[in-house]
């Protein structure tokens, strides 16, 4: 099969039927599992003539893309100049610059740099934060009976404690959210949408002078957060360019924001199909942490990401070419049941659950430590303050268009009368 001459109208009906192209039918994207598991168990290595990637299922090829492939995968300004496509220049100047484009030495060096400003110290001191910020989200809907998880908590949360992670003032968190929700459809995503690039282009700059001029105002006053902790980090005297730090700042931002919604989104929604697991959580919250890590895998909010072949290598028994593009399906991945037994079962006590939700090897996430962070305080937050959660819709529920980031556009919940009690300070 030759993937230059492939078109959706004479291609062959199993290509169709195994294309994540799929995704785009709401059928699918409300349940795409029955789609990873074809495609795991059919053609696990799998070339898609219409995403002209090569696709792949299995746990044990996730991580070996993830391990040995090429992340360097985003156009430079000067491939998008000799494409006529110089008007993106600035998202792609960007772009080439955030840890999660590159490969070594480029990569080890920002992500040590950026892992001395972003310590484990660093996210345990927004522990009290991140519970004041789940309990005043909920002080403000609790009374009502009701809420939209998204609008109402999963949304706004992350958003305010990622303008504390950073040190930026609090109040521009809505503001912050809406350009790097422009800029996350230039992540995760394989739809490609001119109509939205001039807006995704105006939120970039707005990024960009948002962070130089907080580096300019830091540079007098200093200010506890990733933005001062950036500016100043330094291994063996070397730093990170002024670029690289905004650039950084930038995918710290966005990586931070849409994921962690829909880890609470995905999560209540889970838990609420499954109201035998949400009674055992509500019974023993020490089971908080590991029903965090299995909501992960069971519906992970990264569903995927690229990488390009570093040389022509054989995977799965199937021959890539150098250069080609390898999707790696994390959320299929964590349904493999070579690797988790009972795959498609939702057990929050389950063991030995290393899932890929945060990704492997080089590029696991910068932020896991945060995110469990939050997603254990959200949840235990709801469990202790809304009883008698339930769903209240009546229509079917919508998931938003990113393909890679999986998540609902809102999730409405009722529930009954109310524990108004704030967290007294029990740690989590
Ligand atoms: C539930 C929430 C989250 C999920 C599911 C998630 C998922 C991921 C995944 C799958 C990757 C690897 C992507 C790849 O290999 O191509 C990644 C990388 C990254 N994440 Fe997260 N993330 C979450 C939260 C966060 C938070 C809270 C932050 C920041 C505070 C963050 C910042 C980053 C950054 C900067 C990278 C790039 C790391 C690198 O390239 O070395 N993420 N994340």
């Amino acid at each position: 099969m030759t993937a230059a001459s492939a078109s959706p109208s004479v291609q062959p009906p199993e290509d169709r039927v195994l294309s994540l192209y799929q995704l785009l039918d709401p059928e699918v994207l409300a349940n795409p599992y029955p789609l990873y598991h074809k495609l795991r168990s059919q053609d696990p290595v799998h070339w898609d003539p219409f995403l002209h990637a090569w696709i792949v299922t299995r746990y044990s090829d996730v991580i070996h893309v993830l391990h040995h492939f090429s992340a360097n995968r985003t156009p430079t300004p000067e491939q998008l100049s000799a494409l006529n496509l110089s008007a993106l220049n600035p998202i792609a100047a960007v772009m080439v610059r955030q840890m999660l484009f590159l490969d070594p030495p480029d990569h080890t060096r920002l992500r040590a740099l950026a892992s001395a400003a972003f310590t484990p110290r660093r996210v345990e001191q927004l522990r009290s934060h991140i519970h004041d910020v789940m309990d005043t989200l909920l002080d403000a809907v609790v009374s009502n009976g009701g809420m939209d998880v998204i609008a109402d908590l999963a949304g706004p949360a992350p958003a305010i404690v990622t303008a504390e992670l950073l040190g930026v003032p609090a109040g521009d968190h809505a503001l912050l959210k809406e350009w790097s929700q422009d800029f996350a459809e230039m992540l995760g995503n394989f739809q490609h949408n001119p109509d939205r690039f001039p807006r995704v282009l105006r939120s970039v700059e707005n990024l960009c002078s948002y962070f130089r001029s907080a580096m300019q105002e830091q540079y007098l006053n200093k200010r506890e957060g990733l933005v001062q902790a950036m500016m100043t980090a330094e291994i063996e005297g070397v730093r990170l360019t002024e670029e690289e730090v905004i650039a950084n700042l930038i995918v710290t931002l966005v990586g931070g924001q849409e994921t962690t919604t829909n880890l609470i989104g995905n999560g209540v929604l889970t838990l609420l199909r499954h109201p035998a697991e949400l009674d055992r959580m509500r019974a023993d919250s020490s089971l908080i942490p590991s029903a965090v890590e299995e909501l992960l895998r069971y519906e992970s909010p990264s569903q995927h990401t690229a990488r390009l072949a570093p040389a022509d290598v054989e995977l799965g028994g199937k021959r890539i070419q150098k250069r080609q593009a390898v999707i790696a399906v994390m959320g299929a991945g964590n349904r493999d049941p070579e690797r988790f037994p009972e795959p498609d079962l939702l057990d929050i006590a389950r063991k030995n659950n290393q899932h890929l939700a945060f990704g492997w090897a080089a590029h696991f996430c910068f932020g896991a430590a945060l995110a469990r962070l939050e997603g254990q305080i959200a949840f235990d937050t709801i469990l202790r303050r809304l009883p008698q959660l339930r769903l209240n819709t009546q229509g079917p529920l919508v998931w938003r268009h990113n393909l890679g980031l999986r998540g609902l556009t809102s999730l409405p919940v009722a529930f009954g009368a109310s524990d108004p009690k704030r967290n007294l300070g029990v740690a989590t």
